[in-house]
């Protein structure tokens, strides 16, 4: 619940702890009965997949893929004239393993944004099925449905960025084929109560799909642990957030293997590029170092937040799970353009719903964010006179 200027955001935890992580997360294949094949779009079910020359031999002298046998026309060592593997299953072992949950239960992306589009391709039918996202929230989803001329129907948190499994399972039609939530959330900041989400889950019997970008910042650890429980449980998660890899567009679904069947059949043959699989698979060589630059960020962030609460302007800090502030402050549109205009540039979020007035601003490195406080407090007194 956003309270009054800076605070923690410890609410959670008493209701969390029913859901410790789950070794059973990765027996969530064998559940042989569940068949997400009556979701899936007709002309999906009926598709053959193209079948890439990668697919059956990896070695040999490889005259297969009409590749540039002479090697790239760059000056490198690497080799890139050779198409990259289609499956990545080694690095679809490492997301696994770092999660808890089987090499299965894993499908790799350009981005989450590839994951997103892809799972409205293989569900949803253009100009028929819908999806119910829940505002204020990350406006990647209805940007898709849209590119995909699916529907898009909404069922607000509450005022205080909270989700009520009830209201959201009252906006639901024959129509809705995926709800989609964020948490912790984008741009409120908090995570979403774990017990409601599960209510949705039980309740709707279709897929839910919760975005987990910002999950290692927050205590709250993910919800892969709901898998085994919940078939229709699609979890989203990025390299670009916590592992500081947004450059190399790498992005995971994480649900039930015939979920994940659907996706790879469907999925361009090559969609992730060489460089970016190296670069992925290093990260999760390197595990300690993005805990490391998160621990860093969450005492920047809460430094921040406590410079932020003293602003005479700042009406409320909302507690944050995530890399970045929500905060509420007088003419939020005014210092939106005033610290743009002096190089400190922030999003204004004051046109979403429960969110008047607001400013979403990253945190970054100490010396950015003292730059930050600096031009508010300069521009407050400047405007002062
Ligand atoms: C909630 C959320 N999901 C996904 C993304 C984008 O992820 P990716 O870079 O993997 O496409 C963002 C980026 O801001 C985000 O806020």
């Amino acid at each position: 619940m956003p309270k009054s200027k800076q605070s923690d955001s410890k609410q959670l935890e008493s209701e969390q702890s029913d859901f410790k992580t789950s070794e059973s997360a990765k027996e969530a294949h064998k559940k042989p009965d569940f068949n997400p094949e009556p979701w899936i779009r007709p002309n999906i079910r009926t598709l053959t997949p193209y079948h890439a020359a990668r697919d059956d031999y990896h070695e040999g002298i490889l005259l297969d893929a009409n590749e540039n046998s002479l090697g790239p026309a760059i000056p490198t060592d690497l080799p890139l004239h050779r198409y990259p593997d289609t499956r990545l299953d080694d690095l679809r072992r490492k997301w696994a393993d770092f999660r808890g949950i089987s090499m299965e239960q894993v499908f790799v992306g350009v981005g989450s944004d590839e994951a997103i589009d892809l799972l409205m391709r293989v569900f949803c039918e253009p100009g028929r099925d819908d999806i119910l996202i829940i505002p204020p929230t990350y406006g990647m989803y209805k940007v898709a449905a849209r590119i995909n001329n699916v529907g898009v129907s909404e069922s607000a948190l509450n005022k205080h960025f909270e989700l009520e499994a009830r209201a959201v399972l009252s906006r639901v039609t024959q129509h809705t084929k995926m709800i989609m939530m964020c948490s912790p959330n984008n741009p409120t900041a908090n995570v979403l109560n774990p017990v409601e989400i599960e209510r949705v889950l039980k309740d709707f019997n279709r897929l839910v799909v919760v975005d987990e970008a910002y999950v290692d910042f927050s205590d709250s650890g993910s919800l892969c642990r709901l898998m085994d429980r919940h078939p229709n449980l699609v979890i989203l998660q990025t390299l670009s957030k916590s592992f500081g890899l947004a450059a190399i567009r790498m992005g995971a679904a994480l649900a039930h293997p015939k979920i994940i069947e659907w996706m790879m059949k469907v999925k361009a043959p090559y969609n992730v590029n060489q460089l970016t699989a190296d670069a992925a698979m290093l990260a999760f060589d390197h595990v300690e170092k993005m805990h490391e630059k998160v621990r860093k960020i969450i005492a920047e962030r809460n430094r921040l937040a406590a410079e932020l609460a003293s602003h005479p302007d700042v009406v409320t800090v909302f507690p944050s799970d995530t890399n970045f502030l929500l905060i509420r402050i007088k003419d939020a549109k005014e210092w939106y353009k005033r610290l743009a205009s002096r190089g400190v540039i922030v999003r204004y979020r004051g046109d979403q719903i429960h969110c008047e007035d607001t400013l979403r601003i990253s945190v970054g490195t100490s010396t950015e964010n003292d730059h930050l406080i600096k031009e508010l407090y300069d521009s407050a007194n400047a405007s002062d006179h």
